[in-house]
C-alpha cells in the first residue's frame, strides 16, 4: 500500500528519494510524488502512474535540495491522477505533507475549512490535513502537527515539512507504519525499513500517537501531549540482496523457489525429532495457560486466512480444542465470545494488516492471549501480540503471497504439536509429524525441480476465463489458496470450493470449456475426492489433478496429473499449494500480466 521516505542530511534529497520510493514500489501504488526544500520553499514533482512517469518528470527539472519527502500512493479518496497525488500542499503552499491511511472525518473538516476560506487542489483526505497544519502553525512545525492531528480521525502515518520551519521533517503515527533511520549525519523517515537499507541498518519504529522530529543535528520522539518518549534502537538484520529478484525473472518466482529454504527457517531450532515435540520461545505462556486454553479463534485476512483455516483443522484434530476462524473485518464489528482462557492466533505476512490489527487489538480489549504468526519482524503485530511465532520466511516481496502461506501452515503445525504433545498425543504420532516436518524441504525441491512440466500446463490453459479448484478436509484451504493466486495475478476469475459442496451449484458451471483442478493426495478423504472428480468428468469437465499415488480407479477420468509426494494429511496443503502457485505465475506470465504488482492490489493492506 501506500509508501512513505523522507530525508534530512548532506546528501541530495531526490535520487535518494526516488530511489527510496523505489524499494517500496513491491507494495503497491498508482502514483508517486517528491516535495523538496530548496532554499526558498517546498518543491513537488508528481505523477500518475509508475515511478519511472515521475522520473521523467523530475529530469526535465530536478529540484534541488537535502531535505525532502516522497510518496507512493494507493488510491483511496479519489482516482489515481496527479492532482491526487502526493505530497499535497496546503492552501498558501508553505505546508507539504504525504500520508498513508484515511481521515475518516476529512468531509466535515474539509467542509469547515473551505468555509474558512481555504481552497482544495485534490480529491484526497490528505489536503484536510495539510490546511489544518497550516492554519495551527505559529511558528514551530511539530506544535502544529501535534495541533492538527488532534482534530482528525481516522489512521495516519505522515511526513511533513514547511517552508517557514524549514530545517526538520516531522513524522507522527497512528495505525500506519512509520520509522525514523538513523545514518551518520542523516536521518531518515519510511514506511518500511526496505526503502532506506541502503544507508543505514539502525531505525526506531514509532507507535501510535507518537511524532518524530527529525533534523540534521539529531531527532527526538514525543507523544500528542509533547512529552519526551525514549526509543529503542532496532537493527534490521537481513540484508538488501534479499529483496532483490537475485537473477529470477520476478520475485513471486525467487520466492516460490525459495520455500526449501524459508520452510527450513521456519523450523530452525524448533523441532525435537526424538521428542515428536517443537520448541517455541516466544509464546510467552506457561505450560499451565497452554493447557487451560478452552477455545481457539484464529483471525486473518487474504491468503493468511486460508493457513488459518489449516490450522483450525491441527488443532482441532490433534489437540481436540474447540477452535474457530474469522475474517478479521468481520470479527472485530461482531459480538465475539470471548472468555479467559479464549487463545486469540492472528496470522500476518506483513503484520500490518489494519483489519487484523484490529481484530487483535479487540481480543486483547476482551482479555484474549494473543499470539501473532508474523513475518515481519518488529511490525505492529508482533510488537502488540502478547506471544507469538516468527515465521522467519525473509522479506516477501511478490505481491502474491507465496513463502509467507507455506510458512505459516509450517508454524501452525509446529503449534498444534506442542500444544497436542502437552495434552494427550502420542510421542510416536507426534515423532510421524516431526518427521514430515523435517522431510518437506526436500519434497518442496522435489516438486520445484520439475516446474517446467507446470510451464507447459500453463501453456495448455492461459487462455481460459475460468477455473475451478477443489479440495477437501485440509486440501479445502489448499483450493481456495489455488484460487486466489490465480485470480489475484492472471486475471482469470476462479473459485474454490469444497469438492463435494461443488455439487450444490458449481456443477452448473462445468462444460468442455471449464478446467477444474482438484487436490487429490492419498489423505483421509481421498477415495471421496474420487467420486468427485468421476462426477465433474460425467459433466466433460477439463480436469488436471494434484495426486500422490497411481490410482486404478481414476483411470481416464484425469486430464492432467502432477504427482506431489506423501506426507501427513495435515502437511499435504504445503506440498499441494507448489505446483498451484506456480501454475498461477506460469499462467499469469504467460499472459503478459504484472506478476509482482498485479492491478489494483496492494502487499500490506493498512486500511480497512
Ligand atoms: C494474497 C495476499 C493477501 C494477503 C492479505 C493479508 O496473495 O497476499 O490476500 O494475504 O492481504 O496480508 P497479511 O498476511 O500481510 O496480513
Amino acid at each position: 500500500m501506500c509508501g512513505i521516505v523522507g530525508y534530512v542530511g548532506p546528501q541530495r534529497a531526490t535520487p535518494l528519494l526516488v530511489d527510496g520510493l523505489k524499494r517500496l514500489e513491491y507494495r503497491g501504488y498508482d502514483s508517486a510524488g517528491v516535495a523538496v526544500m530548496n532554499g526558498k520553499g517546498v518543491e513537488t514533482r508528481r505523477a500518475a502512474g509508475k515511478i519511472a512517469r515521475l522520473e521523467q518528470v523530475i529530469a526535465e527539472e530536478p529540484p534541488l535540495g537535502t531535505l525532502g519527502i516522497a510518496h507512493t500512493r494507493w488510491a483511496t479518496h479519489g482516482p489515481p491522477t496527479e492532482r491526487n497525488a502526493h505530497p499535497h500542499l496546503s492552501h498558501d503552499g508553505t505546508i507539504a505533507l504525504v500520508h498513508n491511511g484515511i481521515i475518516e472525518n476529512y468531509s466535515a473538516l474539509k467542509q469547515s475549512l473551505q468555509a474558512r476560506g481555504y481552497v482544495f487542489h485534490s480529491d484526497t483526505d490528505t489536503e484536510v490535513l495539510a490546511n489544518l497544519i497550516q492554519e495551527a502553525f505559529a511558528g514551530n512545525l511539530e506544535a502544529a502537527v501535534i495541533e492538527a492531528l488532534r482534530q482528525v480521525e481516522g489512521t495516519y502515518g505522515i511526513a511533513v515539512i514547511s517552508s517557514l520551519d524549514t530545517e526538520k521533517i516531522v513524522a507522527a503515527r497512528k495505525g500506519s507504519p512509520l520509522l525514523i533511520g538513523l545514518g551518520d549525519g542523516e536521518y531518515f523517515v519510511a514506511s518500511d525499513a526496505s526503502a532506506i537499507l541502503r544507508h543505514t541498518r539502525q531505525v526506531i519504529y514509532l507507535d501510535d500517537g507518537e511524532v518524530a522530529v527529525v533534523a540534521r543535528d539529531g531527532y527526538r520522539i514525543v507523544d500528542l501531549d509533547a512529552h519526551a518518549q525514549d526509543k529503542p534502537v532496532t537493527r534490521i538484520e537481513w540484508d538488501l540482496e534479499h529483496i532483490e529478484k537475485g537473477g529470477y525473472a520476478h520475485f513471486m518466482l525467487k520466492e516460490i523457489f525459495e520455500q526449501p529454504t524459508t520452510v527450513s527457517n521456519t523450523m530452525r531450532g524448533r523441532l525435537i525429532l526424538e521428542e515428536g515435540f517443537s520448541k517455541l520461545g516466544g509464546l510467552n505462556m506457561t505450560r499451565e495457560q497452554l493447557l487451560s486454553v478452552d477455545n481457539v479463534i484464529i483471525t486473518a485476512c487474504g491468503t493468511s486466512w486460508h493457513s488459518a483455516l489449516i490450522g483450525e483443522m491441527m488443532i482441532e484434530e490433534l489437540c481436540r480444542i474447540p477452535t474457530e476462524v474469522e475474517y478479521a473485518s468481520e470479527f472485530r464489528y461482531r459480538n465475539p465470545i470471548i472468555g479467559p482462557n479464549t487463545l486469540c492466533i492472528v496470522i500476518s505476512q506483513s503484520g500490518e494488516t489494519a483489519d487484523t490489527l484490529a481484530a487483535m487489538r479487540e481480543a486483547k480489549r476482551r482479555g484474549a492471549h494473543t499470539l501473532g504468526l508474523v513475518n515481519v519482524v518488529g511490525s505492529t503485530i508482533a510488537r502488540e501480540d502478547h506471544g507469538g511465532i516468527y515465521l522467519h520466511a525473509g522479506p516477501e516481496i511478490g505481491v502474491a503471497s507465496t513463502k509467507a502461506f507455506t510458512s505459516q501452515v509450517v508454524a501452525l503445525a509446529l503449534f498444534t504439536l506442542k500444544l497436542a504433545r502437552l495434552r494427550d498425543l502420542s510421542v510416536e504420532r507426534g515423532r510421524q509429524i516431526a518427521q514430515a516436518l523435517a522431510d518437506l524441504p526436500k519434497q518442496i525441491q522435489s516438486i520445484l525441480d520439475r516446474a517446467p512440466e507446470i510451464e507447459a500446463l500453463a501453456e495448455e490453459f492461459k487462455r481460459a476465463s475460468n477455473f475451478l479448484y477443489l479440495g477437501r478436509g485440509y486440501n479445502f484451504p489448499a483450493a481456495l489458496e489455488g484460487a486466489l493466486k490465480l485470480k489475484e495475478i492472471s486475471y482469470i476469475h476462479a473459485e474454490g470450493y469444497p469438492a463435494a459442496e461443488m455439487k450444490h451449484g458449481p456443477i452448473a458451471l462445468i462444460d468442455e470449456m471449464m478446467p477444474v483442478v482438484f487436490i487429490a493426495p492419498h489423505d483421509a478423504v481421498f477415495e471421496k475426492v474420487v467420486s468427485n472428480i468421476q462426477e465433474v468428468k460425467a459433466r466433460k469437465g477439463r480436469i488436471i489433478a494434484i495426486t500422490t499415488r497411481e490410482e486404478p480407479s481414476l483411470k481416464g477420468q484425469i486430464d492432467y496429473e502432477f504427482r506431489i509426494p506423501e506426507t501427513v494429511d495435515l502437511l499435504t496443503p504445503v506440498l499441494a499449494s507448489i505446483p498451484l502457485q506456480l501454475l498461477a505465475y506460469y499462467i499469469a506470465v504467460k499472459r503478459a500480466c504484472n506478476v509482482d504488482q498485479p492491478r489494483n492490489l496492494a502487499k500490506s493492506v493498512t486500511v480497512e
